[in-house]
């Protein structure tokens, strides 16, 4: 049975991008929507870190860009609601996690359940949280790749997406890796963006099937 089938494929989409960092992820996805290839167009891009290089690069683009403080709310969840009160005040259909380094409370969670989604630098469930490159190295993996998946509450553990496997290399150090699996990262989030507003991804339990056209 289908649980949920997602945004119309007609409508065009808006999302939110939230970031903490660099933003290649960020522009990935932007350059895929302006380019057409996403039926939908980056309506805020949305941060807990005022310096962070993707909201300054929304901002020369003269996008919608959110900074938020996390040292002004009471709580975390203070802090989500607010987050979630700005993202709905903009009609947003899907959020886009892009190295937002901050975890999300459950509040947040089930307010965007199966409308947000998240980039992860590893082939999940292997290697969850942090500094995950390093970790596929140490452990002696032959691949790692990046994984797409839907956010739950339960930290990088979503339904899946889209992942890409890439080889790690005996000589690998942290850096090259991470730059092998970024290029495939910049493939498929905004593939897996585009999937979402043609409405072809569907939820059962925690498998995602993707719809034939
Ligand atoms: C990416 O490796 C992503 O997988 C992880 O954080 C990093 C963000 O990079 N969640 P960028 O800010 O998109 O360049």
């Amino acid at each position: 049975m289908v649980e949920e089938i997602f945004s119309s494929p007609k409508k065009r989409g808006r999302i939110a991008v939230f970031l903490s960092g660099r933003g290649s992820n960020f522009r990935a996805i932007l350059e895929a929507a302006d380019a057409g290839k996403i039926n939908a167009s980056i309506a805020l891009v949305f941060s807990n870190v005022e310096a962070a290089p993707g909201l300054l690069f929304a901002r020369e683009r003269g996008l919608e860009s959110l900074y938020l403080n996390p040292k002004l709310f009471a709580s975390r969840e203070e802090y989500d609601k607010e987050a979630v009160r700005q993202v709905r005040k903009r009609d947003v259909d899907l959020v886009c996690l892009a190295g937002y380094m901050r975890i999300l409370t459950p509040y947040f969670c089930r307010e965007f359940k199966n409308r947000s989604m998240n980039i992860h630098p590893a082939l999940l469930p292997s290697f969850p949280g942090l500094h995950v490159q390093q970790k596929a190295i140490d452990w002696g993996v032959r691949y790692s790749g990046a994984t797409v998946h839907f956010v739950a509450e339960e930290v990088d553990m979503g339904p899946i997406i889209i992942q890409a496997a890439v080889p790690v290399l005996q000589d690998d150090i942290e850096d090259t890796l991470a730059a092998r699996i970024l290029v495939e990262e910049h493939k498929i989030y905004p593939e897996a963006v585009r999937l979402y507003f043609e409405g072809r991804l569907d939820v059962r339990g925690r498998r995602v099937f993707i719809r034939e056209t």
